[in-house]
């Protein structure tokens, strides 16, 4: 495929001022006079902002870099994941035709595009909402045929499940990604035969569908307003010092997302009023009788039930007590923020320590 430059290009381009202090914070990671190895990752959060590369974005990135623009202009035309014409406003569709997806469907999934969007790959739709473009493996082939939109990936697609999905975002909404036929992960479509105990096993969704659903960027244009993901990693090791002892990238407060993207960033959301994390009692171990069976909360798999106990919860009651800020506490060293809220551990757990 021939890749060169859209015809029509805009006058400028210029990072959001959120996304300008990220691509200099980049920058500082590489030693005095590599600062051209920041290319690839400044050029992506361009692509991120405004959905497509222009001319104008790749050359301000190569001038940020001290690099000749053609050097620039190299990179943005090798690599296929920079899009190098205009995508819809809504979400490109990346439709896998490699052999796997082939012979599940992908064919029909691609006719789906063409009847829906555009005849033609790279062409947007009469509203321009949307756009679509045939791929090469996009290595989930257990879960064959599938499409990666915008983010995420939708698995195990029809031409119905795609069209739903096609017409759900067209209203503004976005639909869960991950397997489209009830299977959790890759297992077999029949369902598990061994290693039948997985963490999440309570939860509908795996592990890459439920930080999709909990990030919520799928198909949102990044102005650098998001929370960074190294915030939330850094929280996984539970690890305060470890946290604080982290590069952090400049942010701002997160937004909600919106159902469609601006076309330039819109001014942040004010922030929202923080909760004092506060430490809850803690076990060294469990009392005597042992520990409770965590795991009939809803949202805790033996994964996560390890990790509670590892943090001194071993007990039903202790969960039930937690206040507010105590949940803060808990939640910044959990994997997922917002979970212990979002399925009520707290009453969840307040039921079993009363014997319900
Ligand atoms: S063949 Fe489609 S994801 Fe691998």
């Amino acid at each position: 495929m021939l890749r060169r430059l859209h015809p029509d290009q805009p006058d400028s381009f210029a990072f959001t001022p959120a996304n300008q202090a990220w691509a200099e914070a980049q920058i500082t990671k590489y030693p005095d006079g590599r600062q051209a190895s920041a290319i690839i990752p400044l050029l992506w959060r361009a692509q991120e902002q405004e959905g497509w590369l222009t001319r104008p974005a790749i050359e301000h990135v190569c001038d940020m870099l001290g690099m000749a623009h053609i050097r620039g202009l190299e990179v943005a035309t090798f690599y296929f994941m920079f899009q190098l014409q205009p995508v819809g406003s809504v979400a490109h569709v990346q439709v896998c035709g490699t052999t796997s997806c082939m012979i599940c469907g992908a064919e029909d999934l691609v006719a789906v595009c063409k009847d829906k969007i555009a005849k033609q790959a790279h062409k947007l739709s009469a509203d321009g909402k949307f756009s679509w473009e045939e791929v090469e493996c996009l290595g989930a082939c257990a879960n064959a045929p599938m499409a990666q939109i915008g983010k995420d990936y939708y698995e195990d697609l029809t031409v119905e499940k795609l069209t739903h999905i096609i017409d759900e975002m067209a209203a503004g909404r976005v639909p869960t990604p991950g397997p489209q036929n009830g299977r959790y992960a890759s297992e077999p479509a029949g369902g598990l035969t061994s290693l039948t105990a997985h963490e999440g096993g309570r939860d509908s969704l795996n592990i890459s569908a439920r930080m999709a659903t909990d990030i919520g960027d799928t198909i949102k244009r990044i102005d650098g307003t998001e929370v960074p993901l190294v915030a939330n990693w850094g929280r996984q090791s539970g690890d305060a010092a470890t946290v604080a002892a982290r590069p952090t990238v400049p942010q701002e407060p997160a937004r909600p997302v919106p159902a469609n993207r601006a076309k330039k960033a819109a001014a942040p959301a004010a922030p929202a009023p923080a909760v004092t994390e506060a430490a809850p009692v803690r076990l060294e171990a469990p009392r005597k009788g042992g520990a409770d069976d965590l795991k009939r909360i809803s949202g805790v798999g033996p994964k996560l039930e390890g990790v509670l106990n590892e943090m001194g919860f071993y007990h039903f009651d202790q969960i039930a007590a937690w206040t507010p800020e105590q949940v803060a506490w808990v939640d910044a060293r959990l994997k997922f923020k917002g979970r212990i809220e979002r399925d009520d551990w707290i009453g969840q757990a307040a039921g079993f320590a009363s014997g319900q």
